[in-house]
């Protein structure tokens, strides 16, 4: 079968242009992404990465690509990511891969998003991925109490492993799972008002342009 997220993630670097500060995004579709944009800087190509994630600037470090922090560029020109859910607005989930927070810090600083999914990502309704909540350790119980009384459901994420996940800001992540997501921006400012939690995983027009891999090996553009 047609590797989807590899078909995405390739096409994404039709955008990158020579002088580019790049957004590089986390996850195993962006992985493509970032692979094939080592190949094109070990042919010539200059850009300087922004990475999402540690995983994401050892990778890009491996291929040599270039990188500075984003306290050292004053925009991005284009990131390139990934997504767990996307709706028929353009709304969408991210933070399956833990790195929602540094994610949105540079989505927001970027001109262009651009997203690199499978297909079955593109979903009606947001909700059936679990919704991720950075907190703060201290006090986490708190947090995830006062979700209850909401009827908000959470799960403390865990690795594999049992232990509890840290994320590469040292914060744990509460996954709130069992709802839909439709009034999305009543979500998101509900979610940020609660004291310790650091960022959600509801991207709200954020994305530019979706690039959607398929398992006929098609691939869709998607443009807002
Ligand atoms: C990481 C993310 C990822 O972009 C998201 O989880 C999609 O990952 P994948 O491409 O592996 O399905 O938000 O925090």
């Amino acid at each position: 079968m047609m590797n989807q997220k590899k078909i995405a993630g390739e096409k994404a670097c039709e955008w990158i242009k020579d002088g580019m500060i790049v957004g590089l995004g986390t996850g195993s579709t962006v992985y493509y992404t970032i692979e094939k944009l080592g190949d094109m800087v070990a042919k010539g190509l200059q850009i300087t990465g922004v990475a999402t994630s540690e995983e994401t600037a050892k990778q890009a470090e491996k291929l040599g690509i270039p990188l500075k922090s984003l306290n050292d560029v004053t925009e991005i020109d284009v990131t390139i990511d990934g997504a767990d859910e996307i709706d028929a607005d353009f709304q969408g989930i991210k933070g399956g891969g833990g790195a929602l927070l540094r994610e949105k810090m540079v989505a927001n600083a970027s001109l262009k998003n651009i997203w690199v999914v499978s297909e079955e990502k593109l979903v009606r309704n947001l909700g059936e991925f679990p919704l991720p909540l950075e907190v703060i350790p201290f006090g986490w119980k708190q947090i995830q109490r006062e979700l209850e009384k909401d009827d908000i459901e959470t799960n403390l994420r865990k690795q594999s492993s049992g232990e509890v996940y840290v994320t590469n800001n040292g914060n744990y992540i509460l996954d709130i799972v069992n709802q839909t997501f439709t009034d999305t921006a009543m979500w998101q400012e509900k979610l940020a008002q609660i004291p310790g939690v650091v960022e959600h995983g509801l991207f709200l027009d954020y994305v530019d342009m979706i690039i959607c891999g398929k398992a006929n090996g098609e691939i869709e553009l998607i443009k807002k």
